[in-house]
């Protein structure tokens, strides 16, 4: 379930154009149950992530958005299956080119 809502999120970067690459060092945070994901966009300042990706919630029937930030968006996931899990959105814009860097938590209720 969380590789498809990480499917869906990486599918909204790929619809903006931008270059990704995903880390898996940060996989599995084991201080927490939270399933982590760490993605860099290259070429997309993060005001531009941000707005992207709070779109395509407002535009998902599965998705409510909880929290907005600057940095941090929060949303639920309702699965088909009528499981909910809790995903926050971390942006740090990276400095040295013109990107961001995102992290996906992704944790069920
Ligand atoms: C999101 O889920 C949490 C925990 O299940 C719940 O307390 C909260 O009301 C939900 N928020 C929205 C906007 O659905
Ligand atoms: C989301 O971020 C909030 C605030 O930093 C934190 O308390 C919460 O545990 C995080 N949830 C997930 C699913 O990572």
């Amino acid at each position: 379930m969380a590789m498809r809502t990480f499917a869906v999120v990486v599918l909204f970067a790929v619809f903006l154009g931008v270059r990704i690459i995903a880390g898996g060092k940060e996989d599995n945070v084991p201080t927490t149950n939270a399933y982590c994901k760490i993605v860099w966009l290259l070429g997309i300042p993060c005001e531009q992530v941000n707005v992207a990706i709070v779109t395509q919630i407002k535009a998902m029937a599965s998705y409510k958005l909880v929290l907005l930030a600057p940095k941090l968006i929060q949303a639920n996931h309702t699965s088909g299956f009528g499981q909910t899990e809790r995903v926050n959105f971390t942006m740090i814009p990276t400095s040295m080119i013109l990107g961001c860097h995102l992290q996906l938590c992704f944790k069920l209720k």
